[in-house]
Formats: C-alpha cells, structure tokens, sequence
C-alpha cells in the first residue's frame, strides 16, 4: 500500500433552525441568563425538531463540505459519523447519511466517543487515508444532545444544542496531520453518562422514563478540573509529538463545552485568546460536531493561511481527550 499525504479538501456545517436562547431557559427552568453566561459563555443554542433526525443535519453539512472541496458526493469512497446520537442504534447513521447523499455501495460506519468523537473520528480517517486505503473520507460530527437531555435539570439542560459539522479529507502530496495524542479512562464512567441507555443496568421501564433517568448525568465540577487537565496535556503531547511550539499555533479549534475552561486552559498553555476560536455563545456543547461547526465558520471567515498550524483540542465521556495538530494545506 502507498503511503501519502491527507488535507482537508472542504469544511461545512449546518444547524437545526430552531433556536434556544437563554430568556426560554429562564421560563423554564430555576436559573438566568446572567448565571448561564458568566458560568458557561453561552447565549443560545439550536435544537433538532422531532422530524429532523441527526442523519438529516449530518446531509445537511456534509453537502456544504463537498460543496466547498468542489466535490459531488459519488466522490467519496468512506463515511464515518461520529456521534452519540444515531437516528437508530443500528443502523448507523453513516449507511443512512450514504443512502440520503445519493451513494450505494461506499462504506460506511459510526464511531462512538462522545465529544471527543471528531478528534479521534479526524485521527482514525487521516490514518485511513494516509495508508492509500481511500483517497477520500466524510467526516461528520453530527449531534442531537437535545434528545437526551432533562429539561428540568438545570445542571445540564442550558449546556448542550444541536448541530453538525462535516470535513473531506482527501489524499495529497503533503502531509496535514502533524501529531496527535488520544487517551480515555473508563474508571468513572458515571461523572458524564447517558444511563439506562445500553446493555449495562436493568432495562429501561416506564417509571424510569417518567423519572427521567434515562437522561444525562454529569458531574460538573469534576468534569470541569478534568477537562482543564486533558485539554492542557493533551495540547502539550500532540505539539511535542509535531515538533510545534504553542507560540506557533496559528489557530487552537477546541471543544467548545464551557468557555471558562477554554480559557482556563488557554491561559496556562499561553496562547493568546485572539488564536483561540470560541462560538459557544451560538450554539452551546454540540459535542463531537462543536470542533467541525468552529472550523468550518472559521474557514468561511478565510482565516486560515496555507501552511497554518491548527491545534484541535477537545474531551468528553469516557472520559475521553484528544488533541491533533493540523498543516492547513490548500494544495493537493
Ligand atoms: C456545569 C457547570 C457550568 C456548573 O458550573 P459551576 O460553576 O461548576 O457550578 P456548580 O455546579 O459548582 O454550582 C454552583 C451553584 O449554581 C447552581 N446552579 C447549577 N446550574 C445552575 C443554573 N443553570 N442556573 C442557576 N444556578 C445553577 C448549583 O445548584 C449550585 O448552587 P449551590 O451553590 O446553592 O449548591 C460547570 O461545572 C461545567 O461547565 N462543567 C463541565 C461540564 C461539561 O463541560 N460537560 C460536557 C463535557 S463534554
């Protein structure tokens, strides 16, 4: 097998239309506008109606990626979603996504790791490509935590919307992927845990729905030292392991789950605020599709200089981190 190069060719996304601001989480539930912003930086977030399933918003970014790499969807010869809500558990969603776009016959599967999902969803595709396996894979981040979300906690329900981000990564002569660090530790799986949702557990009964216990649960403040942690870590590995400075870094593209911890781990990691992307305030925790939905607006802004070092960053249930370093090349 040839080895070669692999460059993101095209970037999109897209949200569900409806929008939910922080005065219709104030209706609903014990809390305010000025706690949600000062504690998380968001604003308002976009929420799936009940006929939009995750496949339909994962079309909906993955036509503007291959739009904007100049491609038609036959083009592509892999699909991978990575989320953590498929419209079934089986089958995945990356069949039906293939089957939405036009294209029989191109594999196609899920990978499943939270918000961590596009970070090592980009890692295991760049791989791919870089092996000469496929010449050109759909990533999607496409996410629906509004599902799977209790309405009445107001730990968790002002924290997370919906949305989808899309990539084409494309074989080429020079090599995008710098370095990369991936870890997990499943000790604790409870500090963010969807129960009641799989095969651990009792099965699901009507009292548990009515008590809604088969929705997130999360231990904030210990998600948030860990996320600090991993976040300033895992930037450091993935750097080192790319022989790039943080002084370097044109763009840092994190998980955007709480901008107090973007911050957090910006300013001990001394990148400049400036070079750290934030749209939190827009859309809330999209989980594995915040990374692509931030690089895709960022590259609609024509932001990005061939040969910029992207830094993307993210964690999530598992618990789960990752960071990749990134050579935008426009070049194929
Ligand atoms: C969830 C999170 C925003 C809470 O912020 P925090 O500053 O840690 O707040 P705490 O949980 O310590 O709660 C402080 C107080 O605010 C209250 N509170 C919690 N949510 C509230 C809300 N939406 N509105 C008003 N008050 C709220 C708590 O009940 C608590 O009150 P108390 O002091 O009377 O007990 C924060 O912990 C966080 O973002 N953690 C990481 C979560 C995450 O990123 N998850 C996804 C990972 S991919």
């Amino acid at each position: 097998m040839n080895q070669t190069g692999v460059r993101i060719a095209g970037v999109g996304h897209h949200v569900p239309a409806k929008v939910l601001t922080n005065a219709d989480l104030e209706r609903m539930l014990d809390t305010s506008d000025e706690w949600i912003t000062t504690r998380t930086g968001m604003k308002e977030r976009h929420i799936a109606a009940l006929d939009e399933p995750t496949s339909e918003i994962a079309v909906g970014a993955a036509r503007k990626a291959l739009a904007s790499a100049g491609l038609e969807p036959k083009d592509v010869d892999c699909i991978i979603v990575a989320t953590v809500t498929p419209d079934y558990a089986f089958p995945a969603t990356a069949c039906i996504v293939g089957a939405k776009l036009g294209i029989q016959g191109v594999p196609a599967f899920d990978m499943e790791i939270a918000c961590s999902g596009f970070i090592y969803g980009l890692t295991v595709a760049a791989s791919m490509v870089r092996t000469g396996v496929f010449k050109r894979i759909l990533l999607i981040g496409a996410e629906e935590l509004s599902r799977l979300v209790n309405y009445e906690d107001r730990g968790t329900a002002i924290l997370f919307g919906d949305g989808a981000g899309a990539v084409v990564l494309e074989a080429c002569a020079t090599d995008s992927l710098l370095g990369v660090e991936l870890g997990a530790d499943g000790s604790n799986p409870e500090d963010l845990m969807l129960p009641l949702s799989g095969t651990a557990g009792p099965a699901l009964t009507g009292a548990d729905i009515a008590a809604k216990r088969n929705t997130i649960k999360m231990d904030g403040r210990e998600v948030f030292r860990f996320a600090v942690t991993k976040m300033i870590e895992a930037t450091e590995t993935a750097l080192d392991r790319a022989g790039v400075k943080p002084t370097e870094v044109a763009w840092v593209i994190p998980h955007q789950a709480n901008k107090r911890i973007i911050e957090a781990a910006a300013t001990r990691l001394a990148i400049p605020t400036e070079r750290v992307i934030v749209n939190i305030h827009r859309y809330g925790n999209t989980s594995a599709a915040s990374i692509p939905i931030a690089l895709s607006e960022t590259y609609a802004e024509g932001k990005f200089k061939d040969g910029d070092v992207l830094l993307f960053v993210g964690f999530g249930g598992g618990l789960s981190w990752g960071a990749v370093a990134w050579r935008w090349t426009t070049a194929n």
